[in-house]
């Protein structure tokens, strides 16, 4: 099967390649420096003390050998300044105006051809020229709710004050039709709360409140977990047709940002308590391993034997458990506890080094029954795009639970974060470059799925030497699923979020080289961007739809990356899976388990 996959070799547009080695040779440079041999007599004392000590103690007590290594290796890494993080760096957060200013017209140009074509209608469809819902009972302002805080920080007044109106006379929740539960509130329960935190304006949060209360329903099953779907007139949750007993575990566990955000705003404690009762379930749930399958029943709270995995139905669970400690102002330990858990668990388990290259990326587990009945864990090298907002996410972990002391600075310097901490970190850095090379494509865009080689795939001395590749893809054939680009913005989340956390200017040239990938490949001459169906062929094959992502979350992504970076700093903010930012809080309501 793999033999027959075949993965055209390619230049990047940006050549990354270079600038993975580029950033190699600069951390070496700086290792180089006066500080490093101010630590290397003292590593030496330190050696032979550690050969003596190890001498002396492994015929007797072999296991405190292991101990005596760790932390001596964990001393060592203090000398050395972070993979990632180059030392001499004047950190320099000036905006970049002009790549600033060509994303902002980008948005315009997204936005004007949907207003144009299609306004208040849930999705755009740029070839077409026509909008869709996504019921037959009428739209509930996906695109437009999801777009706000976009325009706000922008500062596209304009085309704001339209959106507004369009929300105050038009945007009506009251649906008799079926919606998913985690969907909507990610993006229009989020996108009403940031606009709302970014305005004051009352009118954002009433429509919150109004849509908030036809969700609540949905909690109310035998053990609380959300159902997915939620019918928003009637305010019944609604069961999947295909699993009417699983929920999705990264949809019940990607409410609580937005729920107790409203609950703070309108100190009403319900909302908070039903959304945190989620996080309780979870918890007693947790596996041998800590890792979380993608399903769990909503009758009993169990987990459901399922895949674990950082893609598609796992992913924003961990990014939960960070951002609420992160929400919380770090006062609610229990999410520390469960994300620190959590990312042991992922360590452990999931992160996988590749073959070739020694690419950083995480695998999946899939479960499988042998004929004995037993069940087995199958280790699967395969990676989604929504796995690279992870990159950014273990980066800010890092420096919120893995640091010693808050705030660390910027760039992190090893001695202030824990040996968790710097590994987290480590793996963060080295995962944002896999994305990256994930890019490394014939229109420098990442595929939905990415597939990394590993021996047994039989591959050596094969001409295939890339450490990935899209399965399925073959020349001349249909392009396999895997293989598209549907204008997401995992990759450039991360970036963001590692550019605020180092200054480190290499992330910018990143989000640049993607950004003028989607202009050159995505973008429709006629207004606004669809997703391709190939990122390995050009002349790129259009699938009609721009998905309301792009306008939520990578173009914004990509204008905070060039913006100064006293807008939404990461001190002060945190941003829903949708990227609404929501301000870091004093919680007046505790949470009740731990
Ligand atoms: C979508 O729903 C809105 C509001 O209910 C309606 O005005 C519009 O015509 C619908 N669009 C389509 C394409 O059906
Ligand atoms: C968060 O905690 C810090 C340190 O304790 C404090 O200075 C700051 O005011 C807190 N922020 C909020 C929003 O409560």
């Amino acid at each position: 099967m793999a033999d027959s996959t075949v993965r055209k070799r390619k230049t990047a547009p940006k050549k990354s390649e270079d600038g993975a080695g580029a950033a190699a040779s600069k951390d070496g440079a700086a290792s180089g420096g006066t500080k490093k041999t101010a630590g290397s007599v003292k590593l030496s004392t330190v050696f032979s003390l550690l050969l003596v000590a190890i001498g002396l103690v492994t015929y007797q007590q072999p296991r405190l050998v292991q101990g005596i290594i760790d932390s001596v290796s964990s001393i060592v890494g203090n000398f050395r300044p972070l993979p990632g993080v180059e030392e001499n760096l004047v950190v320099e957060f000036a905006p970049d105006v002009e790549k600033r200013d060509a994303v902002v017209r980008a948005f315009q140009h997204a936005w004007l051809a949907y207003e144009r074509d299609a306004m208040g209608d849930d999705e755009y469809h740029p070839i077409g020229h026509k909008g869709s819902n996504l019921t037959e009972a009428g739209g509930i302002g996906y695109t437009v709710v999801d777009s706000l805080d976009t325009m706000i920080l922008m500062g596209l007044e304009d085309e704001y004050q339209r959106a507004r109106e369009w929300v105050a006379s038009k945007l009506d929740f009251e649906k008799d039709a079926d919606f998913n539960t985690f969907e909507t509130t990610i993006r229009v329960l989020g996108g009403l709360l940031s606009a709302h935190h970014l305005t004051g304006d009352s009118l954002y949060l009433e429509k919150a409140q109004d849509l908030a209360d036809r969700i609540m329903p949905a909690f109310d099953t035998p053990a609380g977990l959300p159902t997915s779907m939620i019918n928003l007139a009637r305010r019944e949750g609604v069961m999947n047709d295909d699993n009417p007993e699983l929920v999705s575990t990264a949809e019940v566990s990607t409410l609580q940002l937005e729920f107790r955000y409203l609950a703070h705003l309108t100190d009403n404690e319900e909302y908070w308590q039903k959304a945190e009762k989620v996080m309780k379930i979870i918890k007693d749930a947790r596996l041998a391993t800590g890792l979380a399958s993608i399903f769990m029943s909503k009758n009993d709270g169990k987990y459901a034997l399922s895949a674990i995995r950082l893609g598609s139905r796992g992913d924003s669970y961990y990014e939960y458990l960070l951002k609420q400690y992160i929400q919380t102002n770090m006062t609610e330990s229990v999410y520390r506890d469960m994300y620190d858990d959590a990312m042991d668990s992922v360590a452990n388990h999931l992160i996988t080094t590749s073959h070739n290259a020694k690419l950083i990326y995480t695998s999946e587990l899939v479960p499988q029954r042998t004929y004995t009945s037993d069940i087995v864990w199958r280790l699967v090298p395969k990676q989604d795009h929504l796995v690279c907002f992870f990159g950014g996410s273990l980066m800010l972990g890092a420096t919120i639970t893995g640091a010693i002391q808050h705030p660390v600075s910027i760039p992190p310097k090893a001695s202030q974060l824990t040996k968790q901490g710097k590994r987290d970190w480590i793996n963060g850095v080295e995962l944002i470059r896999t994305c990256m090379k994930t890019h490394e494509t014939q229109t420098g865009l990442a595929p939905e799925i990415a597939h990394f080689r590993i021996p047994s795939d039989r591959l050596e001395g094969s001409i295939a030497p890339d450490d990935w590749y899209i399965k399925g893809a073959k020349v001349g054939a249909d392009p396999p699923y895997d293989a598209r680009y549907i204008l997401r913005p995992e990759t450039v989340e991360s970036l963001f979020i590692a550019y605020r956390l180092t200054g480190d200017p290499r992330y910018r040239e990143y989000g640049w080289s993607i950004f003028q990938a989607i202009e050159k490949h995505c973008r429709i001459e006629s207004g606004g961007y669809a997703s391709i169906l190939n990122v390995d062929d050009v002349p790129v094959t259009y699938e009609d739809k721009m998905e309301t992502f792009l306008m939520s979350e990578t173009l914004k992504y990509l204008y905070l990356l060039f913006e100064d970076d006293q807008v939404l700093p990461l001190d002060k903010y945190v941003f829903n899976t949708e990227a609404h930012p929501f301000p870091i809080i004093y919680p007046t309501f505790r949470t009740g388990f731990s």
